[in-house]
């Protein structure tokens, strides 16, 4: 890779001189005689180094280290001085310059102070990159999927969380909207302060007020000391406003208000509060519905909708079924001390084929009852909810329209004992039957005589 190296200075032959030595060590070169010359090439960016003289009429090598500092950060400065400016130099140091040098120059050192420069800023990029990837590796730990719809989720979160925007996630119940809202805090520069959850939907109307708001002493009964709210103690992070859904007109009013002008005051209080927090709410409700029902602020609605975020249920990405399943399995086999290798066949298969309403919290407590119920090193049929496996096809009895109970009945035992492999004991059992009833039936059916023999076992 080519570097590009700006020279600032307003003596030509300096600028000529260096910009020649510099080209032939193969590097990019751009000049400019004035300071602000230098910060307009600075601005358009692509510059990785910056050489500039210290004393220069018009913007002094110092005002462009300042700018470099603010602007660019991690753009190395190297300072060019005369002999009489060292002070000045040092102060520049102090200020963040990579190095100085005195002129005359040395073109040997100014070269040797190069390469260590932008040596030092490719190993901090590529340090900063790898934090990042690290971050986010951690921030998504918690959020296992590689469907499409669960990639395109992480993209939007990566994209959200580097911004302060409002974030609206929406998606049926246990799908994992309060696992995105999480991810949106851990990836934001926030995330060094807690986020604070408020959960709507479990507060009363004034306790949500107080909650949300804080209070006064002696705002209302009982308020016997100042209580600061969760927007307040939310300053400088996270808020995340769960089931958002579920608020009242008087409590939309007053967080549209935050939203909007950044400021409220506690219940029973005058005093004006200014916050700076990011706000993440979600709900499981269609918020349009509730808007053209008159229930829910349209102009809350958009200020909480910058950023989207629309988590589709499992039903939908059953693809990340496989993952979620031994994800699961390996923390219940933690938890329960047991080393359960997988799920068998018929298992895999109910489990594919249910709908899975309650999505990934459904789930979650389907594998965790399936690993307690469990006895062998594989989770079967019976292991699993009744809801569940009784979703594998080859398990379902099907009995047409329109079959009259007798036949009804004769299928259903027939079918089951089949499946019992014709163990008579065990079928009568699962029917809810005596074993003689059956052996009766059977009977009179003509499947077998009623000899009153034990034989099958
Ligand atoms: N992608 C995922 N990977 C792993 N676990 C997940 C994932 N999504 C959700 N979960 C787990 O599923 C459970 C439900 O998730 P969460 O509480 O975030 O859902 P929710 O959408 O907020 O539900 P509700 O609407 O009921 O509040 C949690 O135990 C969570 O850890
Ligand atoms: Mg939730």
């Amino acid at each position: 890779m080519k570097f590009t190296l700006l020279i600032i200075d307003d003596e030509k032959n300096i600028r000529d001189g260096l910009a020649a030595n510099f080209e032939l060590e193969d590097y990019n070169v751009k000049t400019a005689s004035s300071g602000e010359e230098g910060i307009e090439l600075i601005s358009k960016g692509d510059i990785d180094l910056v050489i500039t003289d210290l004393r220069m009429p018009g913007i002094s090598g110092e005002e462009v280290l300042k700018h470099v500092a603010t602007e660019t950060p991690g753009i190395p400065v190297i300072i060019l001085t005369g002999h009489g400016s060292i002070d000045a130099a040092v102060d520049a140091m102090r200020h963040g310059a990579y190095d100085f040098l005195t002129k005359p120059l040395n073109l040997d050192q100014l070269g040797i102070i190069v390469k260590r420069a932008l040596e030092s800023r490719e190993m901090k990029l590529e340090h900063q990159e790898l934090k990042k990837s690290v971050e986010s590796k951690a921030a998504f730990k918690g959020m296992i999927g590689k469907s499409p719809a669960m990639q395109k989720i992480q993209e939007t979160i990566t994209k959200a969380a580097a911004s302060k925007a409002s974030v609206l996630i929406t998606g049926e119940s246990g799908v994992g909207k309060e696992v995105v809202a999480r991810a949106v805090h851990e990836l934001s520069n926030r995330k060094d302060k807690n986020m604070v959850d408020v959960h709507c939907a479990a507060l009363s109307e004034t306790l949500l007020e107080s909650e949300l708001f804080g209070h006064e002493k002696g705002a209302f009964t009982g308020a016997d000391h100042l209580q600061k709210g969760r927007f307040e103690r939310a300053h400088g992070s996270t808020i995340f406003l769960d089931e958002i859904g579920e608020i009242n007109q008087n409590v939309q009013i007053k967080i549209l208000r935050v939203l909007a002008e950044k400021k409220f005051e506690r219940v029973g209080g005058e005093q004006t509060i200014n916050v700076d927090v990011r706000v993440v709410a979600a709900t499981n409700k269609n918020l349009e519905e509730e808007i053209k029902a008159g229930r829910f602020r349209e102009d809350l609605y958009y200020r909480l909708n910058v950023i989207h975020i629309h988590v589709p249920p499992l039903r939908e990405r059953k693809s990340d079924l496989p993952l979620l399943m031994s994800s699961f399995l390996a923390t219940f086999n933690e938890e329960n001390g047991k080393s359960i290798k997988g799920f068998d066949n018929k298992a895999k298969s109910a489990m594919n084929r249910y709908d899975w309403p309650g999505n990934i919290r459904e789930l979650r407590n389907c594998v965790e009852s399936a690993v307690v119920m469990c006895s062998g090193d594989e989770i079967t049929l019976d292991d699993l909810p009744p809801n569940v496996s009784s979703n594998n096809g080859e398990d379902t009895i099907q009995i047409p329209f329109g079959t009259t109970l007798d036949a009804a009945e004769r299928i259903v035992i027939e079918q089951n004992l089949a499946a019992n492999k014709n163990n008579k004991t065990k079928t009568a059992e699962i029917l809810g039957i005596g074993r003689k009833t059956l052996q009766r039936k059977l009977a009179e059916w003509g499947i077998e005589e009623s000899d009153g023999t034990e034989s099958e076992e």
